[in-house]
């Protein structure tokens, strides 16, 4: 049978589609009423992050099912061949070997019979000596001034991940330094960075796999001509623009002088590259011990999930539950709401993560899927989430499963805000959890002094569903462990559910479709012929380009 439909023809699926039609019904608050030790019972800890999922659709037997699902559909040996090694990128032949990035273990990991461990630390080593030359004025700009700025410029995984983690560690930040990232190909974007940067003072990070993404090379040479215009000669370049790739070729073509290349390696996925020197501005920010403590809450977190039992499994239970959620309960998004302001850049990291791993119709054979994969990862931080979106996640026709994260100490206590700041965490799930029925609306609204007439009129824009579902993540404090862990966690989730798919996770192919056709667009934008070979839609907004050029 094929791999795809092995999955819903199996006795476990078809067990799990007959158990949700007999829970379907049942409110979570029922449950939590019959069993003081719920919260107790569905929660796990792993790696300094604690998981509360007990406000979620599941009961003891949903959860027992959904683990013999992980058995069945091999998570563990999946699990175990991606930590070895093996090619289970199979449409790249090609490993997933994140995890050896954060390697603190003596265990010699091999690709191609070689052990790529050795070269890892060396580039962990090289990335301190560079942070140590900056960061302690060693190596300087042009004019022999300290550097004040760094413009990371990479797109993508060569930017989310390195923005997300520098954001959420911005307390770490000790060197003086200004970091920015430069991803879109957007003239403003880039005139706002370089505006404010003196040349002498900026050093720039180009950060690309494949030094062959159109967005980040363009930035390059602009940031490059930049300089050149400004101040710096050919000769000072090797000073001021230092990459992360792994075509050295093509790094080296552009001008970057071959020592101030970092390694990147085909076994190690952009989404999934922020543990090696694609880390480079996040290190130069914090320093490299920090860096280090952010590998370190990463490879416990991948210990946790390559050695934890499935039903204590962090990632795997989270994998769990987004499976339910997608295939049984036909759910089709899922929201992040990280109440920590440094955390906010987490919910973009996750969509990439999440959407360009999972975002997949066809099973590893190639055989089309007849069940959904990855739902549409979104979401913002809290509390200002609660004045805009989460009108939806209460009132909404579409149910969407959510993971409150929240840090409980804030590096910057100023009397109560903390407090309440949880408080608003905790009182959304909680929202979530109970909702509102029409008798207590009218209720309510009569006690508040309306006519009970009026009050049966009013009252059903006022009820809320309620048992509607959510995670909460949390920990004593966002610090470089607990943040490698947490971007560690959601890693193995959705590799967890890939496996659980039986899909690819590792690849991306669909993004490749609209780069190629981006090529055609631009020359029929800089030609002077109007083209007729698009399809119409296209060839009117190419003409509209052409004749908006005159507006002034
Ligand atoms: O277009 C998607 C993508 O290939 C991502 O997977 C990757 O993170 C990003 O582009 C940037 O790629 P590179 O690091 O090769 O410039």
């Amino acid at each position: 049978m094929a791999l795809a439909s092995s999955l819903t023809q199996s006795d476990i699926w078809k067990l799990l589609q007959q158990h949700h039609a007999d829970i379907a019904q049942e409110h979570m608050l029922d449950w939590f009423a019959n069993d003081p030790n719920r919260f107790e019972s569905f929660h796990v800890e792993a790696a300094g992050l604690s998981l509360d999922y007990s406000k979620n659709r599941v009961t003891r037997d949903t959860m027992q099912w959904l683990i013999r699902l992980a058995e069945e559909r091999d998570v563990p040996a999946k699990t175990r061949a991606m930590f070895r090694g093996e090619a289970i990128n199979r449409s790249e032949n090609r490993p997933a070997l994140h995890t050896a990035l954060r390697n603190f273990s003596d265990r010699p990991i091999m690709v191609d019979g070689a052990d790529i461990m050795p070269e890892v630390r060396d580039t962990v080593q090289r990335m301190e000596e560079f942070c140590w030359k900056i960061r302690r004025n060693q190596w300087r700009g042009y004019t022999n001034q300290p550097f004040t700025d760094v413009v990371s410029i990479g797109i993508g995984g060569s930017f989310l991940g390195p923005k997300l983690a520098s954001s959420a560690l911005k307390p770490y930040w000790d060197s003086g330094l200004h970091i920015h990232y430069l991803a879109n190909i957007d003239g403003t974007h880039i005139t706002e960075i370089l505006k404010r940067l003196n040349p002498a003072t900026t050093l720039f990070i180009i950060q690309s796999k494949s030094f062959g993404t159109q967005e980040t090379l363009k930035n390059a040479t602009a940031c490059r001509e930049w300089f050149l215009r400004n101040g710096g000669t050919e000769d000072d370049l090797p000073k001021h623009f230092t990459a992360v790739s792994s075509n050295i070729e093509k790094a080296t073509a552009f001008g970057v002088a071959e020592e101030n290349i970092f390694p990147m390696w085909d076994w190690v996925g952009g989404r999934y590259s922020l543990w090696s020197a694609i880390g480079l501005p996040l290190a130069l920010a914090i320093g490299i011990d920090n860096f280090r403590d952010v590998l370190r809450g990463a490879h416990e977190m991948d210990e946790h999930f390559r050695t934890a039992p499935l039903d204590q499994n962090m990632p795997v239970i989270m994998a769990l539950l987004g499976v339910w959620y997608v295939n049984f309960f036909g759910v089709n998004s899922h929201a992040t709401l990280p109440y920590d302001h440094y955390l906010r850049s987490l919910p973009g990291h996750l969509q990439q993560l999440d959407m360009e791993s999972n975002g997949k119709s066809v099973a590893i054979d190639g055989q089309p899927l007849d069940y959904q994969t990855g739902p549409v990862i979104w979401g913002g931080v809290g509390t200002n989430g609660q004045h805009a979106f989460h009108q939806l996640l209460h009132q909404g026709t579409h149910f969407t499963p959510c993971d409150f994260i929240m840090p409980m100490n804030s590096h910057n206590p100023i009397d109560s805000f903390h407090a309440v700041l949880v408080s608003n965490c905790l009182s959304q799930s909680q929202a979530l959890l109970q909702g509102k029925s029409e008798d207590d609306a009218i209720e309510e609204l009569v006690a508040g002094g309306m006519s009970r007439a009026e009050a049966t009129v009013l009252a059903p824009h006022k009820v809320i569903a309620g048992n509607r579902p959510s995670n909460t993540i949390y920990f004593p404090k966002a610090t470089p462990q607990t943040v490698g862990a947490l971007i560690a966690l959601y890693e193995h989730k959705v590799a967890a559910q890939g496996f659980i798919w039986g899909i690819n996770s590792f690849d991306q192919w669909g993004v490749e479709l609209g780069k190629k056709l981006g090529g055609k667009v631009l020359s029929a934008l800089e030609s002077d012929r109007i083209p007729e070979h698009f399809d119409g839609s296209t060839n009117g907004l190419i003409r509209a380009f052409h004749h908006m050029q005159d507006y002034l």
